[in-house]
């Protein structure tokens, strides 16, 4: 439905949705008037969130509708629906004291920035009612778009369509590019909500909305309904996030004209790419340059999403057009922006020096309540489910065996999209750096990760934010690389794995193994449990023939028998290792 269709059943119906704002006439380039309709409300901005301040969470009511309609009640930052934009420079320390005021224990994520655990918002560590916290980190991350949001346990989605969710955008002075700024960098947070609710966000979804995520029929930007913004005969570049709960854009001009690519989640991309169209899953970020020095004045362009197929039942599906941004081209102005042929090169990971890789298999199961799991799982907040060393090249296997959209991110870093389904020529939008990755139905999507900033227990999971709170998340801790040393330069006879020293132990133990000449495969070192349970995999590469040894920790399992299993090629060795606490 667009926008003059809406307004058209409004008036039907005997509701005004939006004032029209009086006809105008503009004088194009060569002295005609023309009528230019301009329905709709002026794009909103957010205010901007200064430094150290406080971030007050707490409900409140705003007019998101114009007048007459009655307010909306929202769960706002600071009283601002949309909450504040934090706009800072990468280097600085980012610092806000969080007071939560909402009736319910919650967290703010900083979606797609590094930070320490305790700073990521992990549910774990949710700030009671009344309570507060003080959110601090170096930004080290890119320029880039970035934004924050609840990761309350089981009310993200509540509380994200309710409003709790805002820019975090980190600038560089060294990647400036001349760049369209100013007035002229427009942050656009894309937000799809119910027509038949307003002025309300009512959270209500049913079995099946838990299924496919709580869609709506029109879209806000920057909490704007049915918004326009007016632009000068020149170039832009528009930020566009997708804040949405469950809603996946095909992101296209009403003209199909081309724009340019220059970012993704994690900051400029090493060239800009230009397209007509790309998906915007929720979570994703894609910044694009446009230009309106070819329009006159008194045109207008909106930007929409195209419908596509997909399952689901109307009328909130996946799939269905929407418009959700019209530029009215109203004036000269010129931002002096231009569109750069290139900006710093990305280096991309080589699959050939992934040293480990895993698999995640997004299922559907269960019969009264059927629940979205990631290898047969759903969360459990105190359960970690696997580990990663740091600074090792990992590849991660997503499978999605269902019919529906998984956009799936992982905290703590961005990683890099290798393939989708194989291919390895990816749209541009999925080419840099990523933090969140759309997997369309029956897809598999091969990511290459690498932790190179904190320890600790992060989350991956998928951001439909329906999804996630029903359990499609998973914890897994960055820990210490084993640091395997080679001992001397003496190449073994035969391959052994030596009982460790000392045994029992607490919580730490020496363990030394042989690699004899002629092995080149794919050297593993797992351990297991008494009833045969992984619980770590501690190296996982190619190991050239030499005598090795490596420290074992055990400070975070219980005591027990475990078993050391070296495999290398076809041999294998295994001890026991008694921890003793
Ligand atoms: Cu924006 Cu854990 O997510
Ligand atoms: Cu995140
Ligand atoms: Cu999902």
């Amino acid at each position: 439905m667009n926008r003059r269709e809406m307004l058209l059943r409004a008036l039907q119906a005997g509701v005004i949705l939006t004032l029209p704002k009086p006809l105008q006439f503009f004088a194009n380039d060569k002295g005609n008037a023309i009528l230019t309709e301009l329905v709709g409300n002026p794009l909103r901005f957010p205010p901007v969130f200064t430094n150290g301040g406080t971030m007050t969470l707490a409900e409140s009511n705003v007019q998101v509708w114009p007048l007459p309609a009655a307010t909306t009640q929202v769960i706002a930052v600071n009283g601002s629906f949309p909450a504040p934009s934090v706009v800072i420079q990468k280097g600085q320390t980012f610092t806000a004291n969080f007071v939560n005021n909402v009736n319910e224990p919650t967290t703010v994520h900083w979606h797609g920035l590094s930070v320490p655990e305790i700073m990521d918002g992990h549910p774990k560590d949710a700030v009671p009612l009344g309570g507060s916290k003080t959110y601090t980190f170096p930004v080290i991350n890119r320029a880039g778009t970035y934004f924050y949001h609840s990761h309350g346990d089981m009310i993200t989605a509540k509380q994200v369509y309710k409003g709790f969710a805002g820019f975090f955008i980190v600038t560089d002075p060294s990647e400036n590019f001349n760049l369209p700024s100013g007035n002229y960098d427009v942050p656009l947070c894309i937000q799809d909500r119910r027509t038949a609710n307003s002025p309300q966000f009512t959270y209500s979804p049913g079995t099946s909305e838990m299924m496919y995520g709580y869609l709506g029929d029109t879209v806000l930007v920057n909490g704007t309904p049915d918004a326009y913004f007016e632009v000068g005969r020149t170039l832009y570049r528009f930020r566009l996030l997708n804040g949405s709960n469950a809603r996946v854009y095909r992101i296209e001009f009403s003209d199909s004209r081309s724009f340019h690519i220059i970012a993704t989640d994690g900051g400029l991309k090493d060239v800009p790419v230009s397209a007509t169209q790309f998906n915007l899953a929720p979570g994703e970020r894609v910044d694009i340059l446009v230009d309106f020095s070819s329009n006159t004045i008194g045109q207008s362009v909106t930007l929409k999403s195209i419908a596509f197929s997909h399952s689901g039942t109307l009328p909130y599906k996946q799939g269905i057009a929407l418009d959700i941004l019209r530029f009215d081209v109203t004036s000269n102005n010129a931002s002096g922006g231009v569109v750069p042929a290139a900006f710093n090169p990305i280096t991309y990971y080589n699959i050939n020096e992934v040293v480990n890789t895993r698999t995640f298999t997004l299922s559907v199961s269960g019969s009264t309540h059927p629940m979205h799991k990631i290898n047969g799982l759903t969360f459990d907040i105190n359960r970690i489910d696997w580990e990663v060393p740091l600074n090792s090249l990992e590849e991660w296997k997503i499978i999605n065996q269902t019919a529906d959209f998984h956009p799936m991110h992982a905290h703590g870093l961005q990683w890099q999209v290798y393939s989708r389904n194989g291919n390895t020529n990816l749209p541009p939008a999925d080419k840099g750096w990523k933090d969140t990755i759309n997997l369309n139905p029956a897809e598999t999507v091969r990511v290459l990760v690498r932790f190179t900033d904190y320890k600790g227990i992060y989350l991956f999971h998928c951001h439909n934010l329906e999804h996630e709170d029903d359990g499609m998340m998973l914890n897994f801790e960055v820990i210490d690389p084993i640091g395997i040393q080679q001992i001397g330069s003496e190449v073994p006879e035969k391959f052994r794995l030596h009982q460790n020293y000392p045994n029992p132990f607490n919580p730490a133990t020496k363990v030394k193994f042989d690699i004899p000449a002629g092995i080149n495969d794919t050297s593993t070192i797992k351990v297991y449990d008494i009833n045969g349970k992984e619980v770590r995999t501690l190296y996982s590469g190619i190991l050239r023939p030499g005598k090795y040894e490596f420290n074992f920790d055990g400070s975070n399992l219980s005591s027990g028998t475990y078993i050391c299993r070296l495999v290398s090629g076809k041999l294998s060795k295994s001890i026991k290792m008694i921890l003793t606490k």
